[in-house]
This record gives structure tokens, sequence and C-alpha cells, in this order.
């Protein structure tokens, strides 16, 4: 006898984006509806927190009755309902947790907290069904930058992180100073295809007493020097350049602490995951670098880099399966640690 499916709805909303999917044994995407607020925060240059919530409260039945629509399904038909409770802005994620209640207590249906990174990491797992723990991955978002150790579904060691800026944080700050605006991931590496990453020579951080802790805030300042520098000699400043030389040197640190972690741990799969984690230019050198460790390398497609709800479903699943169950007392936290209960 084939084992029972589990079905679980999932719910995200720790920043700008109202997601909901229904995911199907960790793996399966039934459906995964996002609705992005990123052109309302372009206007104001970033994520405002109180227009994030009002959003996510206008948008979360409309994206959940499209995923449950999507899937053919119906909250009747659910095991269980998992959400992002943290890390991430606490009035937009008090709204995906408040919803989770509600259907929980209403379907009298387990519900699953997930932990926003966790989700990032799990993103690896629906487009790769062969792969399994233990692994490296480097989860590089807007908010996190993260080298951990995958022991285990649900077990995680956190190797080296940012003792500054996130590298998704760095590139929205570096293209705002370039006039790209936001977000500023995709607009650099569009730039970027047109401009020398030889062309200025900017500074790759280490991290003394961390080798695999990152350091952004040097290079965001170096930008903003060489800006300043070009704006009092006159010199034209040739933004495709810029873009090109500053993403190079992101993409050479977080691939220098990868692979040196590839080395110390003797990783046999390494993984990506997180925002960043779409940039092509990242991507190919992150693979360059696996192809000459003999090192097998994962991503997810684009869509389930960036956040969205099926990569909360894929570990919401695991978490389930592990007996995690929260009760109405569960909480936002957005400062949540991964590997914290
Ligand atoms: O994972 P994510 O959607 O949200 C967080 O959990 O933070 O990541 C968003 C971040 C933003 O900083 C954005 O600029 C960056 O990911 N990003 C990129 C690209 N696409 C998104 N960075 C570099 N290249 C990209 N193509
Ligand atoms: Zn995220």
């Amino acid at each position: 006898m084939m084992p029972r499916q589990i079905k679980i709805l999932a719910i995200e909303s720790s920043c700008d984006e109202t997601a909901a999917a229904v995911v199907v044994d960790g793996r399966t995407v039934c459906s995964n509806i996002i609705s992005s607020q990123i052109a309302l925060h372009t206007l104001y240059g970033g994520v405002v927190p109180e227009i994030a919530s009002r959003k996510h409260i206008e948008k979360i039945n409309q994206v959940i009755e499209e995923a449950l629509r999507e899937a053919d399904t119906t909250l009747d038909d659910l095991d269980a309902v998992g959400v992002t409770y943290g890390p991430g802005l606490v009035g937009a994620l008090l709204v995906g947790v408040a919803e989770a209640k509600a259907i929980s207590y209403g379907k009298k249906i387990p519900l699953v907290g997930v932990h926003h990174i966790e989700g990032h990491i799990c993103a690896n797992y629906i487009e790769n069904k062969e792969l399994e723990p233990p692994f490296l991955c480097l989860v590089v978002s807007g908010g996190h930058t993260h080298l951990v150790k995958v022991q285990d579904y649900g077990t995680y060691e956190v190797i080296g992180r940012t003792r500054d800026d996130a590298a998704g944080e760095a590139f929205d700050k570096v293209a705002r100073a370039i006039g790209l605006g936001y977000p500023g991931g995709p607009k650099i590496e569009k730039v970027s295809r047109e401009g020398d990453p030889h062309a200025i020579e900017f500074p790759r951080a280490k991290v003394a007493d961390g080798p695999y802790d990152f350091s952004f805030s040097g290079l965001k300042s170096a930008v903003l020097n060489y800006l300043n520098g070009c704006k009092m000699k006159g010199i034209p400043v040739v933004q495709a350049d810029v873009a090109a030389s500053f993403q190079k040197a992101v993409v050479d640190v977080l691939v220098g602490n990868a692979v040196k972690a590839i080395e110390e741990f003797q990783a046999e799969r390494f993984a990506i995951a997180g925002g960043v984690a779409s940039n092509g230019v990242f991507r190919e050198a992150m693979r360059d670098a696996c192809t000459k460790k003999g090192v097998k390398f994962y991503h997810p497609s684009p869509v389930l880099c960036t956040d969205n709800a099926a990569m909360i479903g894929a570990a919401a699943y695991y978490d389930f399966m592990a007996g995690r169950r929260d009760g109405m007392d569960l909480n936002a936290i957005p400062n949540l640690k991964l590997g914290e209960r």
C-alpha cells in the first residue's frame, strides 16, 4: 500500500511578498502564488514596514484562495498549515502567523511554524529530488548571508555569517548609489552585462578571526568613495563598470569562503539559496568552483530563490514529519535564530 500523502498549505509574509503554496510530501509543488509588493516599495527606495503589513492584510486571503484553487484542493483536504514565524519584519510576519492560526483552529489541522532561512535552504529539495542531507548551503538573501552545514532535515549548524551587511543588502545599497533604484540585485546583474568586471579594483574583505564569515560594508564604502572621487575629479562614472566590478567582488568573496568550507568539511554536495542565488554570475562561478572540486552543485530556479511559500511548504513537511506542532501561542519572532526552537 502506498503511504498516505501529506498535503501542506504554506504561507510566507516575512518581508515584501505575500505568498501561499500547496506542497505534497515536501517536494511536489501543486501551486506557488506570489503577490509582490516590489512596485509599491520602489517608490520609497526600499521596503516600508507599515506599508508591507497593510498590503499583506489586503492580499493574503486572495493569495491563499488562488493557491488552493490552482492546486485543485480545499482547506478540508489539508494535513497541516505551515507558516514563516521569523526572522523578518514583525508586523509582516504577524499577518501570516495570524492567518495560519485561524486556518489551523477553524479546520482542526496541525500548525507548523517555519524558520524563513530553513525555507530558503529547503527550496533546493523541490527540483532536486535526489538531494538529501548532509550538504553545505550558502544562503544569500537581502537580510542574511549564512554558510550552513545541513546535517540532517531540521538540523543546521551556521559555520559562517556576515558581520555587517548581507550580500543582497550590499547589492541594494550600491544600486541606489549608482542610480539604479530598488531592488538592486536584478538591476546590477542586468547593467553588469555591459560592463567590465576588472575595470575597478574593489576590496575583497577577509574576516581575520572567522574563516567563513563575511563583511560587505567595506566594499560598499569603497564603491561610495570611488563615486565621490570621480565626482571631485570630474571623471564620468561608467555605471556598468562599477556594477560589474562590484558584483565580481561580492561573487569572489562568496565563492572564496564556500571553497574554503568545501575543503575543510570535505563536502560532497554544495547548495545555494536566497535571492542573490538567482544571480547568474554567482551561479556560474559557484558551479565552476564545485566542478573543480568534484563537488555536486545544487541551486533552486530563480523563482524559488527569492521569497516564496513553496520553500516554506518543503521545510514545513520535514518539520511536520519530525513531530513539530505549534499551538495558538505561536508568535512572530523578528530575530529568530536558525536551529532555535
Ligand atoms: O531571499 P530574498 O527574496 O528576501 C530575503 O529573505 O531577504 O532576497 C532578496 C534580495 C534583495 O537584496 C535582492 O536585491 C537580492 O536578493 N537579489 C539579487 C538578485 N535577485 C535578487 N541579488 C543579486 N542578483 C540578483 N539577480
Ligand atoms: Zn528570504
